[in-house]
């Protein structure tokens, strides 16, 4: 059945975003900055986005916001996102992502909304109380990424199910108005293997993931700490008390473990039962000194290069300028197209 359908033949597209929530840490690099930036290398045409419309689906403080944006854009410079390469920008600079989310609000199902788990999650017990636009979150998304008829999309694990949702999206907009065509091509997710990052976790809790919004700073490694920081962090990072085992089966049930020796593996790219083979039988006393200093020796460049970039934030906001423009330039032959196949007004 699914031979039966057109197959979008244009050309390939990678597109990301992050929230601009407070700084970014080693979960956001390993799990989708650092692919960002590998993704660079093809020939592919990269848009990095910084999604403050996404930020304003929960309560926030207008005077932070466009400081915030301007942090998230120099974290993406700094882990080496090329500005020369990649259009680097706010998604509010490009109005066609709003106008685009309307239309596939007219063509998302209210039932597939409602199986999205990162809206659950959020919303919390009270959802009643949720904005609309929490709830609809997932849908600007899939505008963020068909705008640009983007193929690939480098992010965590966590992400998953939002991109499915926007396939999903992308092949009801086809069969609805294409006449036949692939007009949207199927956005392909790009998430790292597990184990090697796709899901880094709390430093407090091997359960929980590692995330901007934990109220203690001391469950995640951020992008702009400093050496002594990131030692102490992951020197009172939660471990138990037994070995390292031979095995990564052997991590099933030690969540602490297993993600420390996920991280090392992420840090130094090597695979958990290398590090494990290398490691086996010493405790958490000799492991995480040695996690510490591959830690610092990683962040340090990158937490460098983001001071000198927040410095100068006309650089920046520079940066911000050229990339709306190549953003905006790319998104209005697909807005234009979309208009056309929804039957809109032409006056
Ligand atoms: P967020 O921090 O939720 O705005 O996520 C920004 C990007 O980083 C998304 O692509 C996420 O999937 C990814 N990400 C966030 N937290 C983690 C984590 N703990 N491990 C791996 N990837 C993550
Ligand atoms: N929802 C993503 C997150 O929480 C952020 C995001 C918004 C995004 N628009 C996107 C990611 C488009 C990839 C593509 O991390």
């Amino acid at each position: 059945m699914s031979d039966a359908l057109p197959v979008y033949t244009g050309p390939e597209r990678i597109l990301s975003g992050m929230q601009p929530t407070g700084g970014l840490h080693i979960g956001n690099y390993l799990g989708a900055l650092k692919h960002w930036v590998r993704l660079q290398e093809g020939k592919a045409d990269c848009f990095y986005c910084v999604v403050d419309m996404h930020a304003i689906t929960v309560a926030h403080d207008p005077a932070d916001l466009p400081g915030r944006v301007r942090a998230a854009a120099a974290a993406y410079l700094a882990a080496g996102v090329d500005p020369s390469r990649s259009a680097v920008f706010a998604q509010s600079a490009v109005p066609a992502h709003a106008e685009l989310a309307w239309i596939f609000q007219c063509v998302a199902r209210l039932g597939w909304l409602e199986r999205m788990t990162q809206f659950k999650d959020k919303a919390g017990k009270d959802a009643e109380r949720a904005s609309v636009g929490l709830f609809t979150y997932p849908v600007l998304q899939a505008a963020d990424i068909l705008i640009y008829k983007a193929t690939h999309v480098p992010v965590g694990e966590d992400q998953k199910q939002h991109l499915e949702l926007s396939r999903d999206i992308a092949a009801r907009f086809n069969r609805d108005f294409g006449a036949g065509e692939a007009v949207l091509p199927l956005p392909e997710p790009v998430i790292p293997p597990s184990g090697a990052g796709a899901r880094i976790m709390s430093l407090k809790d091997g359960t929980a993931k590692m995330s901007k919004s934990d109220p203690s700073d001391n469950s995640r490694i951020n992008l702009n700490d400093d050496a002594d920081t990131i030692a102490r962090k992951i020197k009172k990072a939660k471990t138990d008390a037994e070995p390292l085992p031979a095995s990564t089966a052997e991590l099933d049930a030690r969540p602490e473990a297993r993600n420390l020796v996920g991280l090392y593996a992420a840090l130094t790219g090597v695979s958990a039962q290398a590090v494990l083979d290398d490691h086996a039988g010493q405790g958490f006393g000799a492991f995480t000194p040695k996690l510490a200093e591959i830690a610092v020796e990683f962040i340090a460049p990158i937490a460098g290069e983001y001071a000198r970039l927040i410095a100068d934030p006309a650089e920046i906001d520079r940066i911000l300028t050229s990339g709306a423009e190549r953003a905006r330039a790319a998104a209005e032959p697909v807005i234009a197209q979309v208009r056309g196949l929804v039957g809109y007004w032409k006056g």
